[in-house]
């Protein structure tokens, strides 16, 4: 007997746990330093095109894929094509490797909450020194991870709805107030300059901008989730009246908003206090304890600025969870429990790897990488543009551009006027860039 599918309770609980998924560390923390490590405005300009031309195409091809079939991220891309389920499956990897990487950054996001309220003596060294600590980083990435598997073992609607709803408001307004103080900060108008007026002077050969179009391609795909059959998972929990243009746009202006503004927060404050923008995964850990020093009060502004991040962090966690236990418990036939403790525990393994490859373990190279700067690579820049490029080629020539309307427009009852580009994203547009960017980043 085929048990009826759970459903999101409501559109806007849907909306808010896809946003959910898509607002998370990507936007928080990568996003800025990834803006400072690839040249401020241009970097901003690129992912701007590449997310109309990849990011909205293929978020709605993927929600499109999940609704029609309503299965899990392999058997969903199996109901379209009996020989594609692998996209399904590279995509559950991929979630994988991100939610290990995920892991140590949110347990680094944990131990900031209680840092907090020791920030008397905090210099920007703190960062470097603590991740490269054995003990403790592994504990707090232990500890997200947990977290993590007692909200997704709590069931859908009920776990992920519940805790997106109410959260994810407050980030926004609160992070809008940083941004104000962050804006109006001393020299904070040579961080706005190189956030928003583009500077070519950089840019002097083909490898300089294909690098900056890798990293936006990666950063447009791992901000909005795709490539990895999250959003096939969540749409496959979608019921059949909703309209998957109108979640789409704001899903994609939400997460958008919130990248941005998180720019407008960090990369101000980096000028203001005389520190270097290219500094990388460190850039918000080693910027936001100096504004809140700054700020009377800061550092129980701090403790709930960082706690806001943890629940970002973890809502786009268990999408990652998600995914990979929605198809291990149909697969296995094992309950929600014991998939998720699995899954959560099997990242935490290589999370442990991937945290003391800042310390411990740092002369471990792959390709020159660490292991978490690796995990971090393979995820952004190979796995998510493959597994982007198979959506399409499964959406735009296997499943055929009809169908996929059809299911969009809701069997022809919703107006589709993105068609077009729709049509041209996931025949040509998206493919072919993909294609060239992911060949011109191998050299
Ligand atoms: N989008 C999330 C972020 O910005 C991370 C994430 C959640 C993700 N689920 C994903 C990335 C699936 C790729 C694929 O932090």
């Amino acid at each position: 007997m085929q048990q009826k599918r759970e459903q999101w309770s409501s559109k806007i609980g849907f909306i808010m746990a896809a946003a959910g998924s898509a607002i998370g560390l990507g936007n928080l923390w990568k996003f800025p330093y990834i803006v400072g490590t690839n040249g401020g405005a241009v970097f901003l300009i690129i992912y701007i095109i590449f997310l109309i031309l990849l990011g909205i195409p293929i978020l709605l091809a993927e929600m499109a894929i999940g609704r029609s079939a309503g299965k899990n991220a392999v058997d969903s891309c199996k109901t379209i094509n009996p020989k594609f389920g692998f996209v399904g499956g590279i995509g559950i990897l991929g979630a994988f490797l991100v939610l290990s990487g995920y892991g140590v950054v949110g347990g680094w996001v944990i131990k900031y909450i209680f840092k907090s309220f020791s920030y008397d003596n905090f210099t920007s060294d703190f960062f470097n020194e603590y991740i490269s600590k054995p003990f403790e980083p592994v504990i707090w990435t232990f500890i997200f991870m947990a977290l993590n598997v007692l909200i997704v073992t709590g069931g859908v609607s009920k776990g992920i709805e519940r805790v997106s709803t109410v959260l994810l408001p407050l980030l926004l307004i609160f992070l809008f107030g940083l941004m104000i103080y962050s804006v109006t900060l001393p020299g904070a108008v040579d961080g706005i300059k190189y956030f928003l007026v583009p500077d070519f002077s950089g840019i002097n050969s083909f490898s300089d901008i294909s690098k900056i179009a890798i990293n936006a391609m990666g950063q447009v795909f791992f901000s909005l989730s795709l490539g990895m059959g999250t959003l096939i998972t969540y749409g496959s929990y979608l019921p059949k009246k909703s309209d998957l243009v109108s979640n789409t746009i704001m899903v994609v202006t939400l997460d958008t908003a919130i990248a941005i503004i998180s720019g407008f927060t960090i990369i101000p404050a980096v000028f203001s206090f005389g520190l270097e923008v290219t500094g990388g995964p460190g850039l918000i850990f080693q910027t936001l304890p100096a504004v809140f020093m700054n700020i009377k009060g800061g550092s129980f502004i701090s403790a709930i600025f960082f706690t806001l991040v943890l629940f970002a962090a973890i809502t786009s966690a268990i999408s990652l969870l998600e995914v990979i236990v929605s198809w291990f418990s149909d697969k296995t036939g094992l309950s929600r429990t014991i998939s998720s403790v699995i899954a959560g525990g099997a990242a935490f393994l290589i999370g442990i790897a991937a945290s003391l490859s800042f310390g411990t373990l740092s002369g471990i190279k792959i390709l020159g990488m660490n292991i978490f700067d690796f995990l971090n690579h393979a995820a952004d820049k190979v796995v998510m543009p493959i597994g982007g490029f198979l959506m399409c080629i499964l959406v735009g020539y296997i499943w055929g551009i009809k169908p996929a309307s059809d299911e969009i427009s809701n069997g022809g009852s919703l107006r589709f006027r993105l068609k077009p580009l729709f049509a041209a994203a996931m025949k040509f547009i998206a493919p072919v860039l993909i294609i060239i960017i992911f060949i011109s980043s191998l050299f």
